[in-house]
């Protein structure tokens, strides 16, 4: 079969790897990624004008099912021109995705459906209202712009804001920006996501996995996108009990079960971000894909074919039987000098064949070829160690970067025993 593959960074080139398997894979690149490229009989680039050329080349070469896998493109109207077009699409349409690109609809499934885990939360779109709610509340607060963030915009009192005047000016500044802004109870706990795959009327997940997020070791400094993230054998967290996780997943059911309720079914690929708090499961996202570095791992562990498991959520027939190997992760990305803060772009060169069955290595905002790559100032490789055990999945990863050279930063603790022992510890 002939599938179209939308996107073209980490996470895409591991949807990309599934595909070729056993089906032929052509691509519309968001940049120009050598595996990504180097996978696909024909690419084409991405742009939000050429809509029609992506047709154009859909019908030239007979797409059987596409996949439009980047959170910025499901926020356009590509999958509904893809419907019209009589393109299969295994990804949600622009009005589903909003349980990613609203938090504010996101929120609102979730108070009207009375789904547990919600948390106590306000939109507030003028100045006055702003300071009034933070009179009349003295708790801590997260707050987040209502749209797409690419992981950085949220900030959380008691960690990037100091007091309630830092988190005043900082809301009125996404006001300013965006007309609303969410404020949210700070909650505290474990976090951890799990992604699963929705024809629209079900859900099969996939093993959880937790995505590190702070640029430094240790988990301190800013937000990224995501430096690393790990999942264990058995397809749970050795610090989350199995209650947590069968919560979570509910949760994640009843969501697509009311997006049916309310018309607005969702197909795709859909991703909780989750915390483990003293008051039980609390959701802290939902988003509309794969999760950028987690959806890496759990692709990696996939071993049911994808492009079944495409024209099942498209046609509505998912199946429970859809296999991981049962195998722990752990990914760590090699990002340009100063990512997060001042990124410098830079050269990587990669020996050539470095993977084996217990080491992947995925290209994301890159160019080049595959022994010699220029970044962005984005995430540049992923690395991914496949072991019995978290902590040697981190090893591999580390002696598999004597094969990278180059100017970079990467964060070493991610999976090592310490990280993981503390967190059982908590
Ligand atoms: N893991 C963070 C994200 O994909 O949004």
């Amino acid at each position: 079969m002939n599938i179209l593959l939308i996107g073209s960074g980490g996470r895409e080139d591991a949807v990309a790897r599934k595909i070729v398997e056993k089906d032929n894979l052509y691509s519309v690149i968001t940049n120009e990624n050598p595996s990504v490229i180097n996978l696909s009989q024909r690419y084409m680039k991405y742009s939000e004008e050429n809509y029609n050329e992506i047709i154009k080349f859909s019908n030239e070469y007979k797409i059987d099912i596409a996949f439009v896998s980047p959170d910025e493109i499901l926020n356009t109207e590509l999958v509904n021109i893809l419907r019209e077009n009589h393109i299969p699409v295994a990804s949600p349409t622009k009005n589903a995705a909003m349980i990613e690109t609203s938090k504010e609809y996101m929120r609102y499934i979730m108070d009207k459906y009375r789904i547990r885990g919600n948390i106590e939360n306000e939109v507030i779109d003028n100045y006055d209202d702003l300071k009034k709610f933070f009179n009349d509340n003295d708790r801590e607060y997260a707050i987040k712009p209502l749209g797409l963030t690419g992981g950085k915009g949220v900030k959380v009192m008691g960690l990037q804001l100091k007091n309630k005047n830092e988190a005043i000016e900082y809301a009125g500044e996404i006001i300013n920006r965006d007309k609303k802004v969410l404020i949210e109870r700070r909650e505290t706990g474990e976090e951890f996501s799990i992604q699963a795959f929705s024809d629209g009327k079900r859900i099969v997940c996939m093993p959880v996995a937790q995505d590190y997020k702070r640029l430094y070791e240790g988990d301190y400094g800013p937000n990224t996108g995501g430096m690393g993230s790990i999942t264990d054998k058995n397809f749970s967290l050795p610090f989350l009990n199995d209650k947590t996780v069968e919560d979570a997943k509910n949760i994640l059911n009843e969501i697509i079960i009311s997006m049916r309720k309310e018309d607005n079914e969702f197909k795709g690929i859909i991703y909780g971000q989750f915390m483990a708090t003293e008051n039980g499961v609390k959701v802290i996202e939902i988003n509309s894909r794969f999760a950028d570095p987690e959806g890496i791992n759990v692709l990696t562990l996939l071993k049911s074919n994808i492009v079944d498991i495409f024209l099942d959520i498209y046609s509505g027939t998912l199946k429970d039987n859809i296999k991981f190997d049962n195998r722990a992760t752990v990914l760590k990305y090699v990002v340009p000098p100063g990512y997060g803060v001042k990124p410098v772009e830079t050269e990587l060169v990669i020996k050539d064949n470095i993977e084996t069955n217990s080491f992947k290595l995925y290209y994301s905002s890159v160019s080049g070829e595959l022994t010699g790559v220029k970044t962005t100032g984005s995430r540049a490789l992923a690395l991914v160690g496949i072991a019995d055990s978290i902590y040697e999945a981190s090893d591999i990863v580390e002696y598999n970067l004597k094969n990278i050279t180059g100017n970079y930063y990467m964060r070493h603790d991610i999976g090592t025993r310490d990280m993981v022992e503390k967190k059982i510890k908590l």
